[in-house]
């Protein structure tokens, strides 16, 4: 705690109690800022500052070439506090100096949203939302209702894992042994009871008929030997009113995914997955 006779002795000087008053407006000034205020020279109120920051009732924060100082939460401080802002009604550049933090506040307001305005237009296609898609991607997630979803083809779950934390249910189906191994070893750990693994195919799913909300089939399609009746089993797991998710690849002529991913099918055309979801029943396709 800082020594309240020091700090007394710091405040009696008229530009230190300025400086502490216009702090205790604003939740932080820069060196720069606090010379456009009070019209004097840099090193003058640097020096009233350090001697501020040394007694700990003022903190600084190093950014870029600006330095930033606020008040403490020091407990001599707080006890000053009254008389620091009782003595405004004292100083007869209190009030100047209250318009002048209001104008300083203003044009820092106006430097961020300018920077902005200079930006619009021009993040284009190479921008990212929130700088990660993966960062975008678990935003999105975390806005999922409480539904039942069937994960098809769901690998080692990763996407089931981000589902399970808000849906109500999530089945992730896959036929590989090994994945519904690992995938149920690693819910397990991560300690998800709404998230069940299930052997079996996705042109068969071991799920009821119209009992899922959501069934997803992200990168699994193009492995099935038959994909329309994957579509097509898909329809049939959902509930009314129920939805079909695909994130699968466009058609492509990298042959050698067949044997390097074990890919049956290369892709598919959007007009011919359209075909797979309308036969099925699916309508409103996106
Ligand atoms: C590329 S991974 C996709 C994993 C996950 N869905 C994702 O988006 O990261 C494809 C998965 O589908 C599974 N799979 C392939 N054919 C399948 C089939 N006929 N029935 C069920 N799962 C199948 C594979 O075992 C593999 O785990």
């Amino acid at each position: 705690m800082a020594s309240i006779v020091n700090s007394l002795r710091l405040i009696a000087d008229e530009t230190r109690l300025r400086l502490l008053l216009l702090l205790s407006q604003t939740e932080e000034l820069s060196v720069v800022e606090v010379q456009e205020i009070l019209g004097m020279g840099q090193s003058r109120i640097s020096s009233h500052l350090a001697q501020l920051r040394r007694a700990g009732l003022v903190q600084d924060r190093r950014a870029g070439k600006n330095i930033y100082y606020a008040l403490t939460d020091d407990a001599a401080l707080a006890q000053l506090r009254p008389i620091i802002e009782a003595s405004a009604k004292e100083l007869p550049e209190a009030a100047h100096d209250r318009v002048a933090l209001k104008v300083a506040v203003q044009k820092r307001n106006d430097r961020a949203r300018e920077y902005f305005n200079q930006l619009a237009g021009k993040f284009g296609r190479a921008y990212c939302p929130g700088r990660s898609w993966t960062g975008v991607a678990h935003l999105l997630f975390a806005l999922v209702p409480e539904i039942v979803v069937a994960d098809l083809g769901a690998g080692e779950g990763t996407l089931s894992q981000l589902l399970a934390k808000r849906a109500k249910k999530v089945i992730a189906v896959d036929n590989s042994e090994k994945m519904v191994e690992f995938g149920s070893d690693l819910a397990k750990k991560h300690g998800f009871k709404n998230l069940e693994y299930r052997l079996g195919n996705l042109e068969a799913p071991p799920i009821p008929a119209g009992s899922v909300d959501l069934a997803l089939l992200s990168q699994a399609l193009h492995h099935a030997e038959h994909p329309a009746l994957a579509v097509a089993a898909a329809y049939r797991i959902l509930k009314k009113g129920g939805r079909v998710a695909i994130l699968d690849l466009v058609q492509h002529q990298f042959e050698e995914a067949r044997e390097l991913y074990a890919d049956r099918w290369l892709g598919f055309s959007e007009p011919g997955l359209r075909r797979f979801l309308e036969d099925a029943g699916f309508r409103d396709v996106e």
